[in-house]
Formats: structure tokens, sequence, C-alpha cells
């Protein structure tokens, strides 16, 4: 216990159990010994404790690190204190008698669990770029073997122009690159250092928060008290960013549901990411695909929570917000899952260019290419769209295809089709002309592609 002077009795021990946050802010152990290491050096550096405590200190403290990494502690879980920074104390005590006393000297629990917290998240999400990083990987990979690969593009989920699969799936890329940007524009702002805020309100010992922060890797240090101590932006912040990673993936695994059905058959599963039913024999489930779309919920969840949580608080702190770390642990460990799940998936997923192109046959997706055609060739798109209309409708009612249609045929609703060339209602055709930037030309998306590699090369 950190606080008994002047407490005549301890807490009911259900009263204890409910403040406890020992169960789940252990997993900073790490990260608070080291924020100690480096706040005992400064002590002794400014001479606020003497040299040989601070070195006693830094001791005891490395020994603990030794024995959560590799020794006692690193495979359990921990117990009896009431938070992580009271247990590493009560583990200095145990180890140094009196002398870890000094280790809280110009320290409160406020700006140290702020800077636990901040340390704990910025080395975490560090890993989660990576990881991301990893699935850009995968889709660049497989868009590499499809930039020929032709299937329908849809919208209102209707068959609207062909596109090539290469395309489709960089757009994930995207998305997950401005993912990544938003994770490292955050970076910037949680790696500013707390400690040296004391309680609140600053603290009356020569302490030197930037020798700190360099010792801990932060940017730089926090330029109000009050604010340090009770800033949680960077925690919501990041369960945004987690939020919006998760609604990519939750897109893209939807498509994988989609693509993955008897209808569609787009996509095949490998059995190792795949799983079965328990009465129908025959059954190969999503499931992955589902859990990553079904685990939207809770991130959206943790962010409206911590929202929640923060927005009534007076400064500085309040124990409201130890609330925060569940909900942002729980976002991260569920959204890392969610991007190493679906980056095994879609490393063991085979695409069937074969059906995708059998669903363009017949679709009518290439009508604007021949309403183009007029266009290009003098004919305002208006006109040309209602002679393709009236292709179309006709087709329909013949229960024929564009595909069909033969160059007397089309001659046949404009003289101008005359000179139709004879690929016209091809899909190839289609994707080939679309030429744009970041339009489906199989040359463009190659270029698309050689862009995305290299952002991927710059980093390694
Ligand atoms: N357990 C607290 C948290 O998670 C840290 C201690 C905060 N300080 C206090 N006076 N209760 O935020």
């Amino acid at each position: 216990m950190l606080w008994g002077g002047r407490f005549e009795s301890g807490p009911d021990a259900a009263i204890a159990a409910f403040t406890n946050s020992l169960p789940f802010d252990q997993r900073m152990a790490v990260q608070d010994v080291r924020g100690s290491i480096a706040h005992a050096r400064m002590l002794g550096h400014q001479g606020i404790i003497s040299g040989d405590e601070a070195a006693q200190i830094e001791a005891g403290l490395r020994a603990i690190l030794h024995s959560l990494t590799e020794g006692e502690y690193s495979r359990q879980r921990l117990t009896g204190a009431e938070d992580i920074h009271s247990w590493v104390e009560a583990r200095l005590r145990e180890n140094l008698g009196p002398v870890a006393g000094k280790l809280h000297t110009a320290r409160s629990r406020n700006d140290q669990v702020a800077t636990d917290t901040r340390l704990y998240l910025r080395e975490t999400g560090d890993g989660f770029d990576a990881q991301l990083r990893e699935m850009q990987q995968a889709l660049v990979d497989h868009a590499g073997e499809h930039l020929e690969t032709i299937l329908p593009g849809t919208t209102h989920m209707q068959h609207a122009q062909p596109v090539v699969l290469a395309h489709h799936l960089l757009a994930y890329f995207w998305m997950i690159q401005r993912d990544r940007e938003r994770l490292q524009d955050w970076r910037k702002r949680v790696n500013i250092l707390p400690l040296g805020a004391g309680a609140l309100a600053g603290s009356p010992y020569p302490v030197n928060r930037a020798f700190v922060a360099n010792e801990l890797g932060f940017d730089g240090v926090g330029e109000n008290s009050l604010d340090n101590v009770s800033d949680r932006d960077f925690v919501i912040e990041l369960a945004a960013v987690l939020a919006v990673v998760a609604v990519h993936l939750s897109r893209l695994a939807e498509e994988i549901c989609l693509w993955n059905t008897r209808e569609f058959g787009f996509i095949e599963l490998d059995d190792s990411v795949a799983t079965g039913s328990s009465i129908m024999p025959q059954k190969k489930n999503p499931d992955v695909a589902e859990l990553v779309r079904g685990k939207t919920g809770r991130v959206f969840g943790h962010l409206q929570s911590v929202l929640v949580t923060m927005k009534g608080l007076p400064l500085a702190f309040n124990s409201d917000m130890q609330e925060d770390k569940e909900a942002i642990f729980d976002s991260l460990d569920t959204v890392s899952g969610c991007v190493g799940a679906m980056t095994l998936m879609l490393r063991k997923c085979r695409f069937r260019p074969d059906r995708m192109l059998r669903a363009t046959e017949g679709d009518f997706s290439t009508a604007t290419d021949i309403a183009d055609f007029l266009a290009i060739r003098g004919i305002p798109f208006r006109d040309a769209h209602e002679v393709v209309g009236h292709i179309v409708k006709t087709c329909e009612e013949q229960g024929r295809t564009l595909e069909s249609l033969s160059a007397a045929d089309l001659k046949a609703f404009h003289p101008e089709f005359e000179h139709a060339p004879a690929d016209i209602t091809s899909v190839a055709a289609s994707v080939r002309a679309r030429k744009s930037p970041g339009g489906t030309a199989p040359d463009e998306v190659r270029r698309q592609l050689t862009r995305a590699e290299e952002i991927l090369q710059a980093e390694s």
C-alpha cells in the first residue's frame, strides 16, 4: 500500500478488489520499470538523491525487469498490489529496503501512469504498424498476379463496369496506407513525456524532464502539467485509428464472405483458414472473415467508451481515467488479431479468374463503353446514353447479350457504329480503355502497383 499514513484502516476487501487495476495494467509492467529507471537516473543526475542511491535503485529495478522478462515473473500473473506501480515499488522494497522509498521522489502515480501508457501504446503501435505492412504486402503480392484478371466492378451491388482484380485489391492497400499514416501522425502526439508533471501542479525539485524524455525516447516534454496528467486524447485517437482500421478490415471480410459463396465462387479458401460445421458435413465456412467483420462492433464500442469516460472530467486526474486501459488494450488486441488473421487468410486464398470472367458474361457492363464510342465520335453523351439504353432494352427483350450483337445489329441502332471496332463490347477492351490516372487499365494498375511497392520498399 502506497498511501497508508493518514488511514486508520485499510480498504474493505471488496473495495480493494473494486479499485484494483493490476489485473489489466500489469501489461505495462516493463514500461513502468523502464520509466522508473529513467526517473531514478534523473534523480541521481540532478543530485535530488545521491548517485549511490540512484545506482542502487537502478540495479534493483533492472533485477525486476529481468524477473519480468526472463525470470520468475515472466510467465506469471501478477497479484498482491493495487496497481502495477505499487507492485513494482513493493518488489523494489523487498530487494532494497528503505532506499526503495526514494524512487517516488518528485513523481506521482498520475504522471507515472500517463508515462507508462504512452510508452506502452507507442511500442505496441509500432508493432501494429509492422503488421499492417505485412497485410499490405499480401495484397500487393496478389495484385502482381492479377493485373489482367477481370471481374465485374459493382455499384449498388449491381454489375457496373469491369475492373481488374489487382485494382480491387490495391484499393485496400491504400486504405491501409492511410491507416498507417494516421498511426504515424498519432505517434508524434503520443510521444511526449508527461513525467515530471507530478500529481498535477509540477514539482518543487530541480527535475530534468528533458533528461528523462531522452532516456525513454520521447520527442519532447509536455508543456502543461495539468494537461500532462489528465489528457487521454492519445487513447481516444488511437481508439479512433483502430476503429477505422476495423472498418477497412470488415469491408474486405464482407467481400471475402460474399466471394466465397457458391453463387460467386470468386475465391477459394485453403482448409487451414476455413472451418467446418458440426452438423452439415459438406460445409466449409469463412468463419475467420465473419469474425473479423463481427469484432468491429466491440472496437467501435471501445472508442465510444473512452470518449464518454473523458467527456465530463474536470481537470486534473480522476480515477475514471483508469477505465481507459481495458478499452484501448482490447481494441489493440482485437484489431491486431484481425489483421494477423486477415493477412493469413489473404495468403491462403486462391482467386478464381475463370469464375470472375464468367460473371461478366452477358452482364451489359460494357454499355458505357459503347456510349463512350459514340461520344468520342462527336455524338453528345446524353444522346449516346439514350441510344445504348435502347440497345440494352432491346437485348433484354430478345434475351440477347451485348456481346452477341453483330456490327450490322449495332448499325441498326446508329449509323456511327459502322466505324465500331470488333471488340467494342468486350470487357478486355473496356478495362484497357480506362487509362486515366487511378483507372483500371492494366498498364495504369501496373503503375499503381509499382507505386505501392515503392512505398513498402522505402520503409524496409
Ligand atoms: N491505477 C491508476 C490508473 O490506471 C493509476 C494510479 C492513479 N493515481 C491515483 N491517485 N489513483 O490510472
